[in-house]
């Protein structure tokens, strides 16, 4: 694992763009598994800085949103697709027929599940995965619980993910409770993951992957230390218990 301890939230973004745009330039038609959520945010910003300025091309790039609320449509604004439009998509050069994601209108979910799965497999597979990090250590949308699932599948969101998504809907009632989320086989095979997490209310989930000496599907975030091609970009607020 490379670890990057960055001075705070804005270095972080910038070092995972480098990262990013370094992978679209050695591989022009590089898949890319792209998270949603606050963290990585800045590192969108930040590519579209970059392509403004002619520094990365993503003509040829293909782009996979690895998670999405359960029944909301592609054009909600709180959907993760749109997301991906508002931070990323609408100004870049990324051809929108090459961006891809669970279609979870379709009334069939398994269906969906599985024909996501296969595109992936048909894409040849996912170049370089960018996650954030829950608060309870959950990657893409994959819960803390017993058992992990390998493929692309509909999850339960904890109450704590609820809560925390809360903030971006105009009431908790409004929060989906379930997601379509690609599966731990799907994030272990893409060829490298970029770990992100900046803010002191990550140092505790941060402290626990970083220093547990077990892996837990209690703590799914810990199933990636055993990935060969791993990478963890945080700031220093969310390394702030690290330290040992
Ligand atoms: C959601 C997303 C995850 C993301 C997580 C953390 O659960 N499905 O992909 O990593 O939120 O979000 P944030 O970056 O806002 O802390």
């Amino acid at each position: 694992m490379q670890l990057i301890i960055t001075d705070d939230a804005q270095s972080m973004s910038k070092k995972a763009a480098e990262f990013v745009a370094d992978e679209v330039r050695k591989n022009p038609e590089a898949l890319l598994a792209l998270s949603t959520g606050s963290t990585p945010i800045g590192c969108y910003k930040e590519l579209v800085r970059m392509y403004n300025e002619g520094a990365v091309d993503f003509s040829r790039a293909r782009s996979l949103n690895m998670d999405e609320y359960i029944r909301l449509d592609k054009e909600h604004p709180q959907g993760y697709y749109y997301f991906m439009k508002h931070h990323l998509y609408e100004h870049v050069n990324i051809d929108m027929n090459r961006t891809f994601g669970p279609d979870v209108m379709k009334e069939n979910l398994d269906e969906t599940a599985k024909e996501f799965d296969q595109r992936i497999e048909e894409e040849g597979g996912i170049d370089l995965i960018l996650l954030g990090i829950g608060r309870d250590g959950h990657i893409a949308f994959n819960m803390p619980e017993n058992e992990l699932t390998f493929a692309t599948h509909i999850q339960e969101l904890s109450e704590a993910t609820i809560q925390d998504n809360a903030r971006f809907f105009d009431s908790i009632d409004e929060v989906p409770t379930k997601a379509m989320t690609i599966g731990i086989e799907n994030i272990f095979k893409s060829k490298k993951v970029l770990l992100l997490a900046n803010g002191e209310a990550k140092s505790d989930i941060m402290n626990a992957f970083l220093n547990s000496e077990t892996l837990s599907t209690h703590i799914p975030a810990t199933l990636l230390k055993l990935h060969p091609d791993l990478t963890v970009i945080m700031d220093q607020a969310a390394a702030q218990k690290c330290v040992k």
